[in-house]
């Protein structure tokens, strides 16, 4: 394969899963972050894993002048996955302004490097909250969006439209987004994984902090839902699993594989599981006991999703294979090794 694949944000947690598999998939990579919220030895570990330590540069993206300048630098670049974006659901109703102004306009420019140096393919992280509380499950790539709970769960839909507007006026640019359902897990070798900072908003980091000891309790953020044991559903996929899934997408794009020149696959596993059987199977898999409470809803939170993948497994030949037990086990195996807690 001649030429490089971007991968902004690629310090992060998928990111640097997704810089693994297009390193071991054979692809030559290099990496922007702005390293706001993950940290730059995570090049040394991604090189522990692939035996390559990915080309790297320190931008924020939303800064026009030094993206255009990294762009007029690096010619060779074929494709961009594009990750980076300020991405706690909760900050961001905190902090709209940022949200939108760090999440909009590094797209934006991304798109018009895209355009002024020749760089047709782009495979965006998108995410399931565009579809908020849908009407009808499982969800399917034509469920209508709707409005995101969340300033961050509205970047990403603008985002989605920004990218179909623009694939529209200009004909070069060819473009999918990847709408992920709940990410979750570790990388086996446990060098690489999930890192929140500060207090964990996500449910799988908070009961691996909760295990470690670093966290006093999960609480379960209701159990008066709809659902069988009164608890949220989400679709929870292995992080390995979504990786391996940008690799496809961009060699979808490379090879002129692409239908349209926007689209869009949902990607989960099919299957939906309440927040107490992550607490169960975490409980299972790793045989450590969880501290929790069940406690009133989370303002924001929907009651249930779970994905249709079957546009994603006869379009794009892709399944999420790893299960809920051995992907628990990940993340444990990750937070054991980052606090050195042995066996
Ligand atoms: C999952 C379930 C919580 C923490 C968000 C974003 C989404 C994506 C993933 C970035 C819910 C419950 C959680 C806790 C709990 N983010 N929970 N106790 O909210 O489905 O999705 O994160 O790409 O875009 O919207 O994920 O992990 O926060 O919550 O009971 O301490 O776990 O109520 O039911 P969510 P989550």
């Amino acid at each position: 394969m001649t030429g490089k694949i971007l991968v902004t944000g690629g310090t992060g947690y998928i990111g640097s899963h997704t810089v693994v598999e297009l390193q071991e998939a054979g692809y030559d990579v290099i990496v922007v972050d702005d390293l706001s919220n993950s940290g730059i030895d995570v090049l040394d570990n991604i090189a522990k894993i692939s035996g390559t330590k990915p080309a790297f540069s320190k931008i924020n993206l939303a800064d026009g002048v030094k993206t255009d300048n990294f762009f007029s630098r690096h010619h060779d670049i074929v494709a961009i996955i594009h990750f980076a974006a300020s991405k706690a659901v909760g900050e961001s109703v905190q902090i709209p302004l940022h949200y939108y102004r760090n999440n909009l306009v590094s797209t934006m420019n991304l798109l018009d490097c895209q355009l002024k140096y020749g760089i047709a393919n782009i495979v965006f992280s998108s995410s399931c909250t565009v579809y908020g509380q849908p009407d009808k499950l499982p969800v399917t790539e034509s469920t209508p969006r709707k409005d995101a709970e969340s300033p961050y769960g509205n970047t990403k839909r603008v985002i989605e439209d920004i990218l179909r507007d623009a694939i529209h006026a200009y004909p070069q640019l060819r473009g999918i987004a990847l709408r992920y359902f709940n990410p979750i897990g570790a990388h086996p070798s446990a060098l690489i994984g999930e890192l929140p900072l500060g207090v964990p908003q996500n449910l799988v980091p908070f009961i691996t902090q909760t295990a470690a000891g670093i966290r006093n309790e999960l609480k379960v953020f209701g159990s008066d839902y709809d659902t069988p044991d009164g608890s949220a559903i989400r679709d929870y996929i292995n992080v390995v699993d979504l990786a391996k899934a940008h690799v496809i997408a961009i060699e979808r794009l490379l090879h002129n594989r692409n239908k349209e020149g926007f689209e869009v696959f949902n990607l989960g596993t099919g299957n939906g599981s309440t927040v107490l059987e992550i607490v169960r199977g975490f409980e299972k898999a790793t045989g450590v006991k969880l501290n929790y409470k069940i406690v009133d809803r989370r303002p924001g939170d929907i009651e249930k999703i779970w994905a249709d993948t079957t546009y994603a497994n006869e379009e794009l030949g892709w399944k999420a294979r790893i299960g809920l037990e051995e992907t628990l086990l990940s993340a444990w195996n990750w937070e054991k090794r980052i606090r050195g807690i042995g066996d």
